[in-house]
């Protein structure tokens, strides 16, 4: 309920002021994001696989309106697979991008969709110089269908392009069904998103169950599944099911975001696991920084007393 609402409210532009412009937002923000540049990009990177983990760099910003900042922004991709290439930091796929299709053009009234899928092959053909991989992240609900469609238009010619499902949703489990081919790589989330209900599920229940169900599909298949959550009954269910499926433990992996329960990151790691952190760097972080907040209660209290207390 409290989620839903702050999600509602955050599209106002008087609470977007609000929690950009007060100091301590920079504290919180400093939590999740990895900082503004390309240079605090692949620092923050350098230390998480240094630790043994792997990476998955998110250039922050989404919603564009405009041809040349789908562009931009697509080019900002281009030239941090490069840096990432320069370092080593993306051999093997240590280190690969995520892109928000609507980063990159989706919601462009002309030709948003087709521009979408352009900049995104631009992106891929740089990733697979630096020899790493793309995932697609997934985002409103009405999203999913041109998403899944630029995924479908481009894995013929990249096909190690990974996609999100987000378990949330009522359709996600037939999603799966079909994503659980051979080469396929799917980030399985819960959805940090609202949606109305003839689309998603309204418990936390039915979504952890979509998502075991999903988790069930995803690991029986021959695929890559990327199972992105922090929850720990989900993470148990799913090593259970990866030993049933016979599963060898470089055929699936785990992913956590960037400052959320990092012990955790390093205790399944250390057991072995592939782990990978979703590592946003950039200054549009408002979007993230929101979702953040809205998924986690006690996040949002301690935003609102800080701001109290210093204001
Ligand atoms: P849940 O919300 O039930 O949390 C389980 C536990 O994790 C909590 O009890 C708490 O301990 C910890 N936790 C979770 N969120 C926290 C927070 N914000 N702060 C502090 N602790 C927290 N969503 C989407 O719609 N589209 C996408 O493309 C992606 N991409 C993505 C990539 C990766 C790698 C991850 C891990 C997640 C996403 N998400 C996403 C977000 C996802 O949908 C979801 O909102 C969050 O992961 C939180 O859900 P959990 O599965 O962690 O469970």
């Amino acid at each position: 309920m409290l989620r839903r609402a702050l999600l509602a409210a955050s599209a106002s532009g008087t609470l977007r002021r609000i929690i950009t412009t007060a100091p301590v937002t920079r504290d919180v923000v400093g939590r999740f994001v990895a900082g503004d540049t390309v240079t605090d990009a692949l620092a923050a990177a350098q230390q998480l696989l240094d630790a043994g983990l792997l990476v998955s760099l998110d250039y922050l910003g989404e919603d564009t309106e405009d041809l040349q900042h789908a562009s931009d922004v697509t080019d900002e991709y281009v030239s941090l697979l490069r840096s990432l290439s320069g370092a080593g930091l993306s051999d093997g796929g240590a280190a690969e991008v995520s892109v928000k299709p609507t980063a990159v053009g989706l919601d462009l009234p002309d030709h948003g969709e087709k521009t979408a899928r352009e900049n995104i092959a631009r992106i891929c053909a740089a990733a697979r110089d630096a020899g790493t991989t793309v995932t697609l992240d997934m985002e409103e609900h009405t999203r999913v269908e041109p998403t899944l469609r630029i995924l479908r238009q481009l894995q013929p010619e990249f096909p190690d392009l990974g996609c999100v499902i987000q378990s949330y949703l009522r359709r996600s489990a037939e999603d799966c069904s079909a994503l659980a081919v051979a080469g396929s790589r799917v980030r399985l989330c819960k959805g940090a998103y609202s949606a109305p209900a003839q689309v998603a599920f309204g418990s936390r229940a039915d979504v952890d169950r979509c998502y075991a169900r999903c988790l069930r599909l995803l690991l029986a298949g021959p695929g890559y599944p990327m199972i992105a959550t922090h929850d720990p009954r989900l993470i148990k269910i799913a090593g259970l099911r990866a030993i049933a499926a016979g599963r060898s433990p470089d055929s699936f992996e785990y992913q956590m975001l960037y400052g959320i329960r990092p012990a955790e990151q390093l205790r399944l790691a250390r057991a072995g696991s592939r782990v990978r952190v979703y590592l946003p760097y950039g200054s549009d972080w408002y979007g993230y920084l929101v979702r953040r907040l809205a998924e986690r209660p006690a996040n949002l209290t301690f935003f609102l007393r800080s701001l109290a207390s210093r204001g």
